[in-house]
């Protein structure tokens, strides 16, 4: 078949290969969106992760391209690519964790909501195969508006019968490396040194660092505490009007959901204290999805944090927060069932 794109992989070679890795302990982990401008760096970035043992490569364009490349990487994950939509079943089947980049980026001008009418159909497919072929993977949604296509993913898995809202994860990671970057360039510290939560959602004012709980403790003037919180909100607008037309940010993103997937793959393997930030189902607030600190294990978000002691500040951006992302939810939520 010309189409199955199971590259530079003949079965003797990859039997050979799981051989000569005697069994290492890995996970399985298929990238839904492979040939894209996340997605490339990301595959990259997972084929040189030692928790991953078998990396699946999936678009419905140019993924035997990107396999070819990526799998002569001197590295211990095994590569296969699948192209189209033919090829979605044999992509997921078996998965411990599937990372969703899948979909159209911004354009100046756009909000992550005008990607609503292309992306929420491209989500409903792929979780439909998800929920078909390996439905006790990990999920980590990237594609926008994530505020959406969460509860359309919830949704999906709801009406197959195989919704676990620990597995589902929306991916707010970037968020959190842009929101320790920038307070790290205003406190003058390096930053890996640095550590912001936020919470909310991952649009605009749904975005919220929580700066009065950055670790290691600091404090803000008003001007700073406004500059870090517009700035980080506003940090994919930046990247995207940057680009002018060509998309929104991919490198960091793909920084990010890597930091993301291993910290799932840590959770996995039974590490203690993996704890990061997404936008999950959650009772910590009066919304049926709400991105906090959450604990991963091995059945994905074990706990999830509330939110904390909080200024005045924040508590008014909480407000403004959660009255964008109630429409969001309900709009992914209405797209499904109605
Ligand atoms: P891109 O256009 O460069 O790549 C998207 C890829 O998805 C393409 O290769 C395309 O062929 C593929 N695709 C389209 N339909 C598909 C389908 N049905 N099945 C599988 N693959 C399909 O876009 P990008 O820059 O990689 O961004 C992807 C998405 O991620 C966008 O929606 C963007 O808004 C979002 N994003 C989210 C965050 C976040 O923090 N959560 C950050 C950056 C970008
Ligand atoms: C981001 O935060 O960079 C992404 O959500 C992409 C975008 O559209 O801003």
């Amino acid at each position: 078949n010309p189409s199955n794109v199971e590259m530079g992989e003949n079965s003797m070679l990859e039997q050979a290969k799981c051989r000569a890795k005697g069994g290492a302990p890995g996970f399985k982990v298929a990238i839904l969106g492979a040939a894209g401008g996340i997605g490339q760096p990301l595959a990259m970035l997972m084929k040189m992760n030692p928790l991953v043992s078998v990396l699946h490569l999936y678009d419905v364009v140019n993924a035997p391209g990107v396999t070819a490349d990526i799998s002569h990487m001197d590295t211990g994950a095994v590569v296969r690519g699948f192209l189209g939509q033919p090829q979605l079943e044999n992509a997921l089947a078996g998965m411990d964790l599937v990372v969703i980049p899948a979909g159209v980026p911004r354009k100046p001008g756009m909000t992550r909501d005008d990607l609503f009418k292309i992306n929420a159909g491209i989500v409903r497919t792929l979780c439909q195969g998800i929920a078909k072929c390996c439905p006790n993977a990990i999920v980590n949604l990237i594609s926008n508006p994530v505020n959406s296509t969460v509860p359309i993913a919830a949704e999906v898995f709801k009406k197959a019968g195989t919704y676990d809202p620990k597995r589902l994860l929306g991916v707010t990671m970037l968020d959190v490396v842009r929101a320790n970057t920038f307070v790290a360039e205003v406190l003058g510290l390096d930053p890996r040194e640095v550590s912001v939560p936020v919470v909310g959602g991952h649009a605009g004012v749904t975005i919220l660092p929580l700066l009065s709980q950055v670790k290691p403790p600091c404090s803000f003037t008003s001007e700073e505490t406004e500059y870090l919180t517009k700035r980080i909100q506003d940090g994919g607008t930046e990247v995207v009007q940057a680009k002018a037309g060509a998309g929104s940010a991919t490198l960091s993103m793909a920084y990010a959901a890597v930091k993301f997937a291993d910290a799932c793959l840590r959770g996995l393997r039974g590490d203690a204290n993996i704890v990061e930030c997404a936008f999950v189902a959650s009772q910590v607030t009066e919304l049926p999805f709400f991105a906090t600190r959450v604990r991963l294990g091995r059945t994905g978000a074990e706990e999830i944090f509330q939110l904390g002691p909080m200024n005045e500040y924040e508590r008014a951006g909480l407000v403004e927060a959660k009255k964008e992302l109630i429409g969001s939810i309900e709009k992914g939520v209405s797209f499904i069932s109605k």
